[in-house]
């Protein structure tokens, strides 16, 4: 893992990663559903005005640290410095435990063990617009996550529509009915709200983006 960064580099870093992200965003508009394409429009105009923090690092995970360097030979060449721009970021971040009040299951426990998340707005890109999730809100509540090999993320829902872009790996996704399908790095799709969902590793991990788009303060919940 590479030495912390200091300010402008950890700007930098940040503002790499968002143009990436916005980058696959644009690129998903081609062969999008009306609802997709509404969903993904909406979201650029809002990563739009984030603004890169120069922030100091704040907290670490070693899950993410050891996965994240795991993932590199799974990120295709079009996705190489996207990932090493998360890489960059990674020792900056908070990177959270999952569901920590549920109670525990082997298979939930795994799950736990082998998957974090950590928020990106207002950690190291900053909402400058209309108060989050109020009327007319231009805010986006937007974090990376690390999932392991072999891990199953179950089934859940939030009411939050919600954003997603593979940076690395690929996994089997499941939403609502459609059941499982592959999914690979550039792909970005949508879960409209309370659309359930899950992540289903085999042997490579996963890295990702996710963004939500409204009712950030509902936490997701298990099916
Ligand atoms: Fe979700």
């Amino acid at each position: 893992m590479k030495q912390a960064l200091r300010g402008e580099a950890f700007a930098e870093a940040a503002s790499q990663l968002l143009a990436h992200i916005r980058a696959d965003v644009e690129r998903a508009l081609v062969g999008a559903t009306d609802e997709e394409a509404e969903s993904f429009t909406e979201l650029n105009d809002r990563l739009a005005t984030l603004t890169p923090d120069a922030a100091d690092p704040t907290g670490s995970h070693d899950l993410a640290l050891d996965w994240l360097p795991a993932a590199e030979q799974f990120a295709p060449a079009s996705h190489r410095s996207m990932l090493r721009a998360v890489i960059d970021l990674a020792p900056h971040l908070t990177w959270l435990t999952p569901y920590e009040s549920v109670e525990g299951s082997p298979q939930l426990d795994h799950f736990r063990s082998n998957y974090t998340a950590a928020p990106l707005t207002d950690a190291c890109l900053r909402n400058v617009s209309a108060p989050l999730g109020g009327p007319g809100s231009t805010q986006v509540a937007l974090f990376l996550t690390v999932q392991g090999a072999d891990v199953v993320y179950p089934a859940h829902h939030h009411p939050a529509v919600e954003i997603y872009g593979i940076i690395a790996g690929a996994a089997d996704w499941l939403r609502g009915g459609e059941g499982f399908r592959p999914r690979r790095p550039g792909d970005v799709f949508l879960h409209s709200s309370e659309t359930v969902h899950a992540t289903t590793t085999r042997s490579e991990p996963v890295v990702t983006w996710v963004a939500w788009l409204d009712r950030f303060e509902t936490p997701p919940e298990l099916s």
